[in-house]
């Protein structure tokens, strides 16, 4: 079981220490001297602690971000994000210099599932020796808690297939987290990789005879995640997908979050995501979601 890290009460203030571009995007570190190291696919909402909410001025509220890697060290947690500068809070964190502070609250939210718990709620009756290990599915800025998945993967001996998709080459980035040789790339304009979509990548290999006893984890924007959901669910295959809502609180308390459920109602994505199961949901095109 990847038991959810349960956030520390209150904000807490970090020192950024490294602030390298990577593509496209760009890789932010800070030092958290007194929380506990997150679970993948879990969250922050950062703010920087000067140049945010001055007097009328954008960004007000924190932004929510997935935890690209995070390591105990000797006098704190590293953590660190991956950011593609959209707006006026992601432009703040993206030119953010080491020894600047940045404001926590976290970590939040739902982790991914180890393989064999998410197959179990699938096919109870796969057996332990049958599962052929997870295929991590990332497009563009949603690569960020992929990486950090497939590292404690790695660190358990699970096996994980990384397919990971861009848009063209000035949103592509972020490879740095990953371990490049065993990535398998996928771009619209054809500049690496196969040229079309990363779901092209999955499609082929969920038509091998491993397929079923696989868990598929994907992030990406909602047309990836929902193209990802529908070809599992048509071929039987457990998936996990780590979604974006807008959100303002990031634990509980706004709603500003509520996406529809299978079967009716709505879930809060900050406490009950942001992974969820591809049954869990009625469809990951959730509007005000993605860039
Ligand atoms: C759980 C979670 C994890 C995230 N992880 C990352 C990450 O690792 N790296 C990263 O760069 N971004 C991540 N995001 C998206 C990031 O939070 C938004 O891009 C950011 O809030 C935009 O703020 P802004 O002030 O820069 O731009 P705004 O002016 O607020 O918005 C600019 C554009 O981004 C879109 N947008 C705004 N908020 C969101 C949102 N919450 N989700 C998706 N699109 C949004 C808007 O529709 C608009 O087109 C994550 C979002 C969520 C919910
Ligand atoms: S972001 Fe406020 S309830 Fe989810």
């Amino acid at each position: 079981m990847n038991e959810r890290v349960v956030a520390p009460f209150g904000r807490r203030l970090c020192e950024v220490t490294r602030n390298v571009g990577s593509g496209g995007y760009r890789i932010f570190s800070a030092l958290d001297p007194t929380g506990p190291e997150p679970a993948a696919g879990q969250f922050y909402m950062l703010a920087a602690e000067s140049g945010w909410g001055s007097s009328e001025e954008r960004p007000y509220l924190a932004r929510a971000f997935s935890v690209a890697d995070a390591e105990r060290q000797q006098d704190g947690v590293r953590l660190d994000f991956l950011v593609q500068a959209v707006g006026p809070g992601t432009g703040r964190l993206a030119g953010l210099e080491p020894g600047e502070g940045l404001l926590i609250t976290g970590p939040l939210g739902q982790p991914f599932s180890p393989p064999r718990e998410l197959l179990h709620q699938r096919r109870p009756q796969t057996s332990p020796a049958n599962i052929a290990g997870a295929i991590l599915v990332g497009g563009g800025i949603g690569i960020a808690p992929l990486a950090l998945w497939r590292r404690r993967l790695l660190d358990r001996g699970t096996p994980a297939r990384v397919l990971l998709g861009f848009r063209d080459e000035e949103h592509l980035g972020g490879l740095a987290l990953f371990d490049c040789s065993e990535i398998r790339l996928a771009s619209e304009d054809g500049h690496r990789g196969h040229q079309g979509y990363v779901t092209d990548l999955l499609a082929v290999l969920l038509a091998g005879d491993d397929a079923g006893s696989a868990a598929v984890y994907a992030c990406g924007p909602p047309a990836m995640l929902e193209a990802v959901r529908l070809l599992c669910a048509e071929r039987a295959v457990a998936c996990e997908l780590a979604m974006e809502a807008p959100m303002a609180c990031g634990f509980g308390a706004c709603f500003g979050c509520a996406v529809p459920v299978a079967g009716g109602g709505y879930m809060r994505l900050c406490v009950d995501g942001p992974v969820v199961r591809g049954d869990q949901i009625e469809t990951a095109l959730v509007p005000g979601s993605g860039h």
